[in-house]
């Protein structure tokens, strides 16, 4: 049977989802992923405006901007997006309408890289900037954590922030959201995983500070709460926030899935609405015994876990390459939302191609640009595939 004369089906990746005043039209959220590309100033370019609103025409329900840094000493490299000045607001304002206007839901991840700050971009081996790498113009700088440690051997020891300095920095994540909320975004995420850090506040593998900002739960949750509630108060309450965590550390002594459904109840009390779940991080050093195994939806676990113990709406990322399985991890109450990154470096298009294959959808859902056409020629190929002709038969 062709797609054309298949019933439609509303399957649950492409049913819409509303957070607070903010409607997807589908599950599907590109994960935040740094491009690197971004100038010394922080600011998007014409690749940022076109690489993310592809992903819009591709049908994705919300399309989230990678980490951009709150301040500049919280880049994670040179190439980092920036929202600590006013002058970074137009030219992610023209992402924003970029995105929104090709159907998606613009996000922004907002980040501070705290003691992992200051590496080089992956192709220059994504480790801690050095002399050499400021030869070439890629110069390192001093950064800062919750504690005089550095993340790894061969990392930067960072400076530990006095508690006098806690309210400026959190303020920057305020004033960020507010250049964000300027600039059209209608979905905050904020940078909470992989060391960086409000992660490292969070942490008792990062965090060994002995005043109110460390030691007991209550301690190292101070900072990370702060912080929500001065990003909750700088956006419209119709607008949804979202909180990437490292749902485990994976490392002897570090956050369990017990510390993050916790963590997820408080957050959700302080009016974050999705938790996206990840992992890891807290340490540069890569240790494959401790570290959550990268099979297929590898974060799935820990998503259904805080889905079944709080109040939190979840997104769960990692591997997810498949209509099927997608549509299986929001069915079966694994995840509200789907993120998807690395695919859709591969296939800007795949949620539209899942909704054809969940839906046997035609190509209504597209652009009628690209849709028309890709329509009248699915019937010319359905047309000679039933003949038994194939693109090879030209060569038999
Ligand atoms: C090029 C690249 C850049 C990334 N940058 C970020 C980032 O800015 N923020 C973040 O939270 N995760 C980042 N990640 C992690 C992804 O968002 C995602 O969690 C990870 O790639 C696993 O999902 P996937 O298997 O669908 O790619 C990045 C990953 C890649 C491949």
């Amino acid at each position: 049977m062709d797609l054309e004369s298949r019933p439609p089906r509303q399957s649950h990746l492409h049913s819409p989802v509303t957070i607070r005043g903010v409607t997807l039209k589908n599950r599907i959220m590109v994960s935040p992923m740094c491009m690197y590309g971004a100038g010394i100033d922080g600011l998007a370019t014409e690749f940022h405006i076109v690489h993310l609103g592809r992903f819009a025409l591709g049908g994705a329900g919300l399309v989230m901007v990678e980490a951009t840094a709150v301040e500049e000493r919280g880049r994670i490299s040179n190439g980092d997006l920036g929202l600590w000045s006013d002058e970074q607001i137009e030219p992610l304002a023209r992402v924003a309408r970029s995105i929104s206007s090709l159907g998606g839901v613009a996000a922004i991840q907002l980040a501070h890289a705290g003691r992992k700050a200051a590496i080089s971009a992956p192709w220059n081996g994504m480790s801690p900037l050095t002399a050499e790498d400021a030869m070439r113009g890629d110069a390192p700088w001093p950064v800062i954590g919750p504690t005089a440690t550095p993340a790894g051997s061969g990392w930067q020891t960072p400076r530990q922030l006095t508690i006098a300095e806690i309210p400026g920095v959190i303020q920057r994540w305020a004033d960020a959201t507010r250049r964000a909320m300027d600039a059209g975004f209608d979905v905050v995420e904020l940078h909470a995983a992989h060391g960086y850090l409000i992660h490292s506040f969070l942490s008792p593998i990062s965090n060994t500070r002995t005043d109110e900002y460390g030691g007991s739960w209550q301690n190292r949750l101070r900072f990370p709460l702060e912080l929500v509630d001065a990003v909750r108060r700088s956006m419209p309450d119709e607008k949804a926030l979202m909180y990437r965590t490292s749902s485990v550390d994976g490392v002897e002594g570090g956050l369990s899935i017990d510390d993050t459904v916790r963590l997820a109840e408080a957050l959700v009390e302080h009016g974050v609405d999705v938790v996206d779940t990840s992992s890891g991080g807290v340490t540069a050093e890569r240790s494959l015994d401790t570290r959550v195994r990268r099979g297929f939806a590898f974060h799935a676990g820990f998503s259904r876990e805080i889905k079944q113990r709080t109040r939190a709406l979840t997104a769960t990322v990692g591997l997810v390459i498949d209509a099927e399985q997608a549509e299986a991890l929001v069915r079966e109450g694994f995840a509200d939302i789907i993120a998807v990154g690395r695919e859709m470096l591969n296939d800007p298009n795949w949620a539209h191609h899942t909704q054809r294959v969940l839906e046997g959808a035609n190509y209504d859902a597209w652009r009628q640009e690209s849709g028309w056409w890709l329509d009248k020629r699915e019937a010319v190929i359905d047309r000679l595939l039933a003949k038994g002709e194939t693109p090879l038969s030209l060569f038999d």
